[in-house]
């Protein structure tokens, strides 16, 4: 799952680049979620991620689904993603527990959307259903760094429950608070969460179902910018209407070759580009994953990403959901 904050590879555009891996082994880790280890096949091994990073899936016959990664970053020999079966949902899941040891898939390099910053004074960790999957590499780089943290990670039964052993194991200082009745949840995160509860400096990380991101962005609505962080699984309801130009469509300028492109309303800036023979990687096409993030040099974006902080805003921009404010905006590309 995925997915805000800076990306360690966010440039978009062009071919993103493919890593073949092969599925090396599957772990039962709680009611209908499987972890599955992916590994290298060849000698070059995989990439290093932070904590917080996702990669995407490629899954017969052409589905691309996102999954944080939820091993330890300091173990370079595989990568671990952690996948909840909805047999309501569109069928990406379902795909996952489908697959069988010795599979051979096709992934992207790690993305970080929603990074640590280490220089907060305290991390305040907050985790719904299979939302802790992002939650366990950072468990583990600050019992690595010593770093003062709180979990709080609430699941629908202790049998739905994953990796409770592995917080259990590493979260020794009683920094982890594992709930099992949401209601319960939810009064202790309206206590976490009001003003003046958490120290100076304290940022917040989110991640889970709809409700517990929207109910968490609303607490948080005043916190310091960029103090809080979220990771989502798909794009929260209720996107905004486009006012002015953004309504009107506009115009994409590349600033590498001056090519000017019209991005009619209703068309995303990366559709607009790839009518024009102009390649441009997407993923999640939400504006979760960070895929088609490019630099922009001129002009006012209308961002409608969920992935990028306000300090990354000034300078980057998601093609795949951005409108423009002014009339023409001018890409890196
Ligand atoms: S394709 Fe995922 S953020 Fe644009």
């Amino acid at each position: 799952m995925m997915m805000t904050g800076a990306c360690s590879d966010s440039g978009a555009g062009p071919a993103a680049r493919r890593l073949q891996v092969r599925l090396q082994r599957i772990d039962y880790a709680a009611e209908a979620i499987n972890i599955l280890d992916l590994a290298a096949t060849d000698a070059g091994g995989l990439p290093p991620f932070e904590a917080g990073a996702h990669i995407d899936l490629h899954l017969p016959p052409d589905m691309v689904r996102q999954y944080s990664l939820c091993g330890d970053p300091a173990d370079g020999s595989r990568y671990r993603i952690a996948v909840l079966r909805q047999d309501d949902g569109r069928g990406g899941s379902r795909s996952v527990h489908a697959l069988r040891c010795g599979d051979m898939l096709e992934i992207s390099a790690p993305r970080n959307g929603f990074p640590l910053d280490m220089r907060a004074g305290h991390h305040l960790l907050v985790a719904g259903g299979i939302g802790i999957t992002p939650m366990i590499p950072m468990l583990h780089v600050l019992e690595r760094q010593g770093a003062d943290y709180s979990l709080y990670y609430c699941a629908r039964g202790a049998g739905k429950m994953a990796f409770r052993d592995e917080i259990d194991r590493l979260a020794r200082r009683g920094t982890a608070h594992l709930f099992f009745d949401g209601a319960a949840f939810r009064v202790v995160l309206a206590d976490l969460l009001q003003p003046g509860a958490q120290p100076a400096g304290t940022h917040l990380y989110h991640c889970g179902p709809a409700a517990l991101m929207a109910a968490v962005a609303q607490r948080t609505a005043v916190w310091p910018p960029g103090t809080v962080h979220a990771e989502f699984f798909a794009a929260p309801a209720g996107d905004r209407p486009a006012e002015g130009a953004a309504a009107d469509g506009f115009e994409v300028v590349l600033a590498r070759s001056g090519t000017r492109i019209a991005v009619p309303p209703g068309v995303s800036i990366a559709d607009a580009l790839r009518q024009a023979g102009i390649a441009t990687a997407t993923s999640c096409e939400q504006g979760i994953c960070g895929e088609c993030v490019v630099g922009y040099s001129a002009g006012e974006p209308d961002h409608r990403d969920f992935i990028l902080s306000d300090g990354e805003r000034r300078t980057q921009v998601a093609l795949c959901c951005a409108r423009s404010h002014s009339p023409s905006l001018t890409i890196d590309l």
